[in-house]
């Protein structure tokens, strides 16, 4: 090779180093409210698929509180990271995180619950991807309402448990959204009754759910709706606990992790009816892989991505599993 062959050879490659940080370089933090749940666990299963895959490095980070949240962030900046995709445990802390982030010279990305501004609104600037709450929502209640109907329950005899986390704006767009169509449907409003969760977990849905229960005995049938698997579940746990007949409560739920299927595996079904699947793969995988464009090519994220879920009952979900790449 000739001598000016090989100077503008040294250039390009030169110019490419300019252009793009090398894959071994990046690290990238991935920071969830609820290590624990199986939601949670398949997202950073998905996200070390595509670290994996470029050969970055993923820094996995349970935050429960903000406390955690905070000192997750300066660990990141201190490691010599250089974005993060985060769930936070509480949307409020959004401008503190968006601070936070930007002291360490951190990228962030949220995924599944968007970060709201002092004054409720969404932070729009911060790149979200999250699952589109209102439609899934509404799948949820063409569920109930089939259900009820196939069953020819009449809906004056019938319950709605709401387990209700209102102060995350996705949980509040879930749950109206299925009580929408239920009212729509001919629901009675009068019988819906809220059941406040103090966490997003099954032991505080179902602590809710008895307090509705043991207040409205005299009612024979319900349906329980909540912002994912867990709160329905603690429903179905407290129709359990208070003697209500398993085919007398149609539970269905969303998200489709091992909470859901392992409750389709038990040899009875139970009142955990169904479950809209949604995809960890997406918001696990895709997130990371775009946190890493951001950060290795400047290729910054869309603004806003919503995701799409598909419903699932005892009898189809390793199908609907496997249609969505997550068996
Ligand atoms: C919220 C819920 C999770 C899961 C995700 C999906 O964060 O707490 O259980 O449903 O949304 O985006």
């Amino acid at each position: 090779m000739g001598m000016f062959k090989k100077a503008l050879l040294a250039g390009a490659v030169l110019l490419m180093a300019a252009g793009s940080t090398l894959a071994a370089d990046v690290k990238i933090g991935f920071i969830v409210k609820q290590p624990e749940e199986p939601w949670f666990q398949d997202e950073w299963k998905f996200a070390d698929v595509a670290a994996k895959e470029k050969g970055f490095t993923l820094v996995k980070i349970g935050a429960e509180d903000g406390e955690k949240v905070q000192s997750a962030i300066d660990n990141l900046g201190a490691q010599g990271a250089q974005g993060f995709i985060i769930c936070t445990p509480d949307v409020k802390l959004g401008p503190g995180i968006v601070a936070k982030a930007a002291a360490n010279d951190l990228k962030v990305m949220t995924v599944d619950d968007r970060l709201v501004n002092a004054d409720g609104s969404p932070i729009e600037d911060v790149p979200h991807m999250g699952i589109s709450a209102t439609k899934i929502g509404e799948a949820v209640g063409q569920t109930l309402v089939d259900e009820i109907k196939k069953r020819g329950w009449d809906m004056k005899d019938v319950g709605a448990i709401r387990v209700s986390y209102d102060q995350l704006p996705t949980a509040v767009d879930r749950v109206d959204g299925a009580l929408s169509v239920l009212k729509a449907a001919g629901f009675p409003e009068a019988n819906i009754f809220d059941a406040p969760q103090a966490k997003t977990d099954t032991e505080a849905a179902l602590n809710a759910a008895t307090v509705v229960l043991n207040k409205n005995a005299a009612i024979k049938h319900w349906v329980a709706v909540g912002l994912n698997d867990e709160a329905v579940l603690g429903a179905v746990r407290a129709s359990e606990t208070v003697g209500i007949p398993a085919d007398s409560m149609i539970g269905v739920g969303i998200g489709g992790a091992d909470s859901a299927i392992n409750e389709f595996k038990k040899p009875t079904p139970t009142g955990f009816f169904g479950t809209v699947i949604i995809s960890p793969k997406r918001h696990g995988y895709e997130t990371a892989l775009n946190m890493y464009e951001w950060v290795a090519n400047e290729k910054e994220p869309e603004k806003l991505i919503l995701t799409a879920g598909q419903l699932a009952l005892r009898d189809n979900y390793e199908a609907v599993r496997k249609d969505l790449g997550i068996e």
